[in-house]
């Protein structure tokens, strides 16, 4: 049994033959609409989320499974003090995989230690979010055609935004990668991913602070929110919140193939007029993220489907 903890839980090897059984998935949905017959995933969510948990829930749904769950801790028995470890064994007598988001790093680990079905981690405090990774390489992947030699702009908080520590991983086992990190100086990278990634793996990187400067080196800008729910006090988070705004302007300095992408929620980062933008990719990105989850249940699950 197999659990989807980190992005590196996947090989490259297995990491391309998930994308193409996504990509299968998006051209061929009908082969794929009675593959989970009978299967139940379970989604755990101990912490809000729009497109994570409707996205499995509707990746179980087109696979001809069913759902359920719990979107709040305090809908669940964890309102009384149930623990992970607890919940899990329960949830394995009544599904046959979890998606699994908390809001403490690593508690998809310890439910995982204690499962008897796979646990994917459907993202960890500011920690890890594989599942946003595999939907991130899917949209690389379909419209750049590569992994190979980019340059990637990563934007925002990059202190506590899981996608982009769970996004560098992936990405550091790529040959040519460039990073190009842009932060406020209180929203860096975390040291621990600068030294145990980047600089264990020889990667090229740069840390700035202005986007209007380095917009123009670009393949890929990943724009992230500044995530409120993890600062300690509000006033970090009113003056560093608006500390990137992507409008028309800057995108006339981006190369005309320069791809925007963003995980989602937006709040204020990228202005409304840039949606119309084709180079703007972040909701055909949202769409790419059913197809990664529905070709990851099947991977978990070992189920093959032939033509
Ligand atoms: N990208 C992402 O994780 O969105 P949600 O928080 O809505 O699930």
């Amino acid at each position: 049994m197999r659990h989807l903890l980190s992005p590196l839980d996947l090989s490259t090897e297995e990491l391309d033959e998930l994308l193409d059984l996504a990509s299968d998935i998006e051209h061929n949905p009908d082969k794929y609409k009675e593959a989970c017959k009978g299967k139940k995933l379970a989604t755990l969510f101990y912490e809000p989320s729009t497109r994570t948990r409707l996205s499995f829930e509707a990746a179980m749904l087109n696979l001809g499974g069913n759902v359920l769950g719990f979107s709040s801790a305090d809908s669940s028995s964890v309102a009384k003090g149930e623990t992970v470890s607890d919940t899990i064994r329960i949830i394995s007598c009544y599904a046959d995989i979890c998606a699994m988001r908390h809001y403490k790093e690593g508690a998809p680990l310890v439910a995982a230690s204690k499962s008897s079905i796979p646990v994917i981690n459907a993202g960890d405090g500011g920690h890890q979010h594989p599942t946003q990774t595999l939907t991130d390489l899917m949209t690389i992947r379909s419209l750049k055609g590569r992994f190979d030699n980019l340059v990637i702009g990563l934007c925002g908080d990059l202190k506590f935004g899981r996608t982009v520590h769970s996004l560098i991983n992936a990405l550091s086992r790529y040959t040519g990668i460039k990073f190009v990190l842009i932060s406020p100086n209180e929203l860096k990278v975390p040291s621990y991913i600068i030294q145990d990634v980047l600089e264990k793996n020889n990667l090229e990187y740069k840390e700035v602070e202005r986007l209007d400067e380095v917009i123009g080196e670009l393949d890929i800008l990943y724009m992230t929110r500044v995530q409120k729910e993890r600062f300690f006090n509000e006033e970090d988070y009113i003056r560093l919140k608006d500390s990137y705004i992507l409008d028309a302007e800057k995108m006339s300095l981006a190369r005309p193939d320069m791809l925007v992408l963003h995980p989602l929620p937006r709040v204020n980062e990228i202005s409304i007029e840039v949606d119309d933008d084709e180079r703007a990719v972040y909701f055909k990105q949202a769409q790419y993220g059913v197809y990664v989850r529905m070709a990851l249940i099947l991977t978990l699950l070992e189920i093959k489907v032939s033509d």
